[in-house]
């Protein structure tokens, strides 16, 4: 049973790392500072940033949180948000989990509490720091991620929902999906999560999220996440869950589904007036959804030029 569970996990991760070997490198050119001394960091977390020379004065801060079996600087080359800083003079924080196969850690009661002292405490002192050394904008503070930095992401709207403006993210869990597994990774993780079948109802999701910040009834972040159908890594049946979560969470129900939206293929599923929470589902896509830099922008709000 042990081996049966390990061995398939084995031949994820190995797919995964094949998927990502394969992959061009298509915005490899941006190089990244490492910043150190950047405040608590309990769990050994890297700060990478990238800072454009045309930086606004009050920039905007995205935070991209890699998937597992990667790091900050490879998700900066894979993906568009460095080039689109060039344009738009925000900073981009790439952080990288050092432990647990590069998974962020979405599972531990350490890192699920606020302030508790894992993975989740470091990036919020991360996020403390940008604000104050690159006098950013507090109030464009951005989170996103892949895989398992889309599972952060929806643990970090969860704890520090006074934190964030805004959060988009691809192919991950609710926030407690994978609470009391021995682990984040694919590999050592207990798998009911990822195969879809950690099911509760709104109202438990959104428990789960109120506990996580208890009595918290502020603003949260707007958030849109994605995910595609044939998912076969992190069970497609978990955006249902997150849908649940967060509508739960904002009290708003579904009000409009619109096929091929923004492209051939993607259905997106509309949730109140469409301003806090939007889900998307894509046809046929497996666990790598693209990232669409465009797509978390315009849901972000930046489109001011640089300074
Ligand atoms: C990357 O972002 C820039 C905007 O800064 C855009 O002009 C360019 O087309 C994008 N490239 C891709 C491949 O998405
Ligand atoms: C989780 O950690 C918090 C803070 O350290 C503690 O108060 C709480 O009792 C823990 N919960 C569980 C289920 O262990
Ligand atoms: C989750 O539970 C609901 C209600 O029991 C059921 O309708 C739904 O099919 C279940 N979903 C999954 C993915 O098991
Ligand atoms: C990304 O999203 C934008 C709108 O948000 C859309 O116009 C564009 O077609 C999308 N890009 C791709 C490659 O689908």
């Amino acid at each position: 049973m042990f081996s049966r569970v390990f061995f398939g996990s084995l031949a994820v991760a190995a797919t995964l790392l094949s998927q990502q070997c394969a992959a061009k490198f298509p915005f490899g050119g941006y190089q990244l500072e490492t910043v150190n001394n950047w405040g608590d960091n309990p769990t050994g977390l890297e700060m990478q940033i990238y800072k454009p020379g045309n930086v606004a004065e009050k920039p905007a801060v995205i935070f991209a949180l890699h998937f597992c079996f990667g790091s900050g600087s490879l998700y900066n080359d894979l993906n568009n948000y460095s080039e689109q800083a060039d344009e738009h003079g925000f900073i981009v924080v790439f952080p990288s989990s050092l432990h647990e196969n590069g998974c962020w850690d979405v599972s531990s009661n350490t890192s699920l509490t606020r302030f508790g002292g894992g993975d989740s405490t470091g990036l919020f002192n991360m996020v403390k720091f940008a604000i104050s050394e690159y006098g950013a904008d507090p109030a464009q503070i951005f989170v996103t991620g892949s895989s398992s930095g889309c599972m952060m992401t929806n643990v970090m709207i969860a704890l520090y929902p006074d934190l964030f403006a805004a959060a988009t993210c691809y192919s991950g869990v609710a926030a407690g999906c994978l609470a009391g597994s021995p682990s984040s990774s694919p590999i050592f993780s207990d798998p009911a999560c990822a195969n879809g079948n950690v099911n509760k109802t709104g109202e438990q999701w959104a428990q789960i999220v109120y506990n996580m910040d208890p009595g918290y009834k502020g603003h949260r972040p707007k958030f849109a996440t994605l995910h595609g159908t044939a998912d076969t890594v992190v069970s497609p049946s978990n955006l249902d869950q997150e849908i649940k979560q967060w509508s739960t969470v904002f009290g708003i129900k579904q009000t409009a589904s619109n096929p091929n939206t923004p492209q051939q293929g993607y259905t997106q599923l509309v949730f109140g007036t469409g301003t806090q929470f939007v889900a998307y589902s894509a046809a046929g896509v497996g666990h790598t959804v693209p990232v669409n830099t465009t797509l978390d922008l315009e849901w972000f709000g930046i489109t001011s030029n640089a300074a």
